[in-house]
């Protein structure tokens, strides 16, 4: 990339707790400026900068001054993420991809469209040629790409490092920080001095996208990985950071040091390309016999980086291990900014605009809303 050369992009459901990652994450991008933010009629028409911001980063003053959108194509720029609420994100972004739009994108509603692709960088980046089917079957200029619902991202990097030894049976028992469910999220009175053993839909999808992930490309669809997962999803109070128990049970059970060392060695394409959200590290092995803990553990790799450790054998399945990873980075914000780095490196956006020639004019807050009047 020449300096002086970057994408316009604009990120749907700005306002959510995810969409406010994506803006922070982008603050200083080498190659994306954020130009554009929709959200829904509650936000559209608000200087974004006057909305409540939920991060305990500042937010970047170069988007002070955007007023948000509405959620609609029109004057968006071509490339966009979503962090659109799950009931809004399957209309929303089908719309945007028929216009022309690549949407990249962390709501579940697509994430298992045979024509998808569902991306965790360092373990399926193969997967992209999907869009070369969508684009065939749906007839879209845009596309859609989306990344893996949070605590399927960390349990899935676990398993890819040890595919040599070919995971067979997990057991996973998460514990999901109250990030996980967006703001406002859940009643303080229900989940302070306490644990929820139920989180609508959410083992489902641990077990659904662990299997496509981990999948083989075969013809126009992804084959999926033959590992059974049995997941218990609980919900705790913890701020950010999902905690997951696994056993793991193999094909070809290795000794406790060649697991170790598969973990600490594990890398993919977003190192080897050198992506700038990409940790130098994907997992971490924590020691220590009460490690990772999300106040300790959370901010390895930029929050970027899944901390591994009790590693031990499992007198049941094989062995047994605690993962932990930043459910708003590594498992939504990060990943669907390292996607669009790997579209961008796979030549999938084309090539760059050239310097001081941006592609879509910022929606600054001089009053009114661009595109009010309908799509373009
Ligand atoms: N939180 C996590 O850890 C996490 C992890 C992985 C994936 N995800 C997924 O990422 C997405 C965002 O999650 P979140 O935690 O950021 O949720 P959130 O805090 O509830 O934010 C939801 C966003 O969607 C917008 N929205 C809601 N209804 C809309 C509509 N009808 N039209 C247009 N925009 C609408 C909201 O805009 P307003 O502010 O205007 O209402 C807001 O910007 C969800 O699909 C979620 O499942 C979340």
């Amino acid at each position: 990339m020449e300096p002086g050369q970057c994408w316009d992009v604009g990120v749907l459901g700005a306002t959510g707790l995810v969409g406010q990652q994506i803006v922070r994450r982008l603050e200083g991008h080498p190659w994306f400026r954020t130009c554009w933010l929709g959200a829904s009629e509650r936000s559209a028409g608000s200087r974004y900068g006057d909305l409540p911001w939920l991060l305990n980063e500042p937010r970047p003053a170069s988007v002070n001054d955007l007023f948000v959108q509405r959620a609609t194509p029109g004057q968006a720029p071509r490339l966009l993420f979503s962090a659109l609420d799950a009931s809004a994100a399957l209309d929303i972004e089908k719309a945007f991809a028929e216009a022309g739009h690549i949407v990249v994108s962390n709501a579940r509603p697509h994430r298992l469209d045979a024509d998808v692709p569902l991306i965790v960088p360092e373990v399926n980046p193969g997967h992209l040629a999907l869009l070369d089917v969508q684009r065939r079957q749906r007839r879209w200029q845009g596309a859609i790409v989306t990344n893996p619902n949070c605590s399927t991202v960390f349990l899935v990097m676990v398993l890819a490092a040890f595919r040599e030894f070919r995971p067979r049976r997990v057991v996973v028992t998460t514990l999901q920080a109250v990030s996980g469910a967006g703001y406002p999220g859940l009643p303080s009175w229900d989940v302070l001095g306490n644990v929820i053993p139920f989180i609508d839909g959410e083992e489902e999808k641990i077990q659904t996208e662990t299997a496509k992930i981990l999948g083989t490309l075969e013809g126009n669809s992804v084959a999926n990985d033959p590992v059974a997962v049995s997941a218990h999803t609980t919900r705790v109070p913890v701020a950010d950071g999902h905690t997951e128990t696994i056993s793991i049970e193999f094909e070809r059970p290795p000794a406790e040091e060649a697991l170790v060392e598969a973990l600490a060695r594990f890398s993919g394409r977003p190192q080897q390309a050198g992506l700038p959200s990409a940790p130098r590290s994907p997992i971490e092995v924590v020691p220590g016999h009460d490690r990772p803990q999300p106040r300790l553990d959370l901010a390895r790799g930029n929050g970027m980086t899944v901390s591994v450790g009790r590693i031990r054998r499992c007198p049941v399945l094989h062995y047994r291990l605690v993962a932990l990873g930043h459910n708003t980075v590594r498992g939504a914000a990060g990943a669907a900014l390292l996607n669009m780095e790997l579209l961008a490196v796979d030549g999938w956006l084309g090539p760059p605009p050239g310097a001081g020639t941006p592609s879509c004019e910022p929606a600054l807050a001089t009053g009114g809303l661009a595109g009010q009047g309908g799509d373009a």
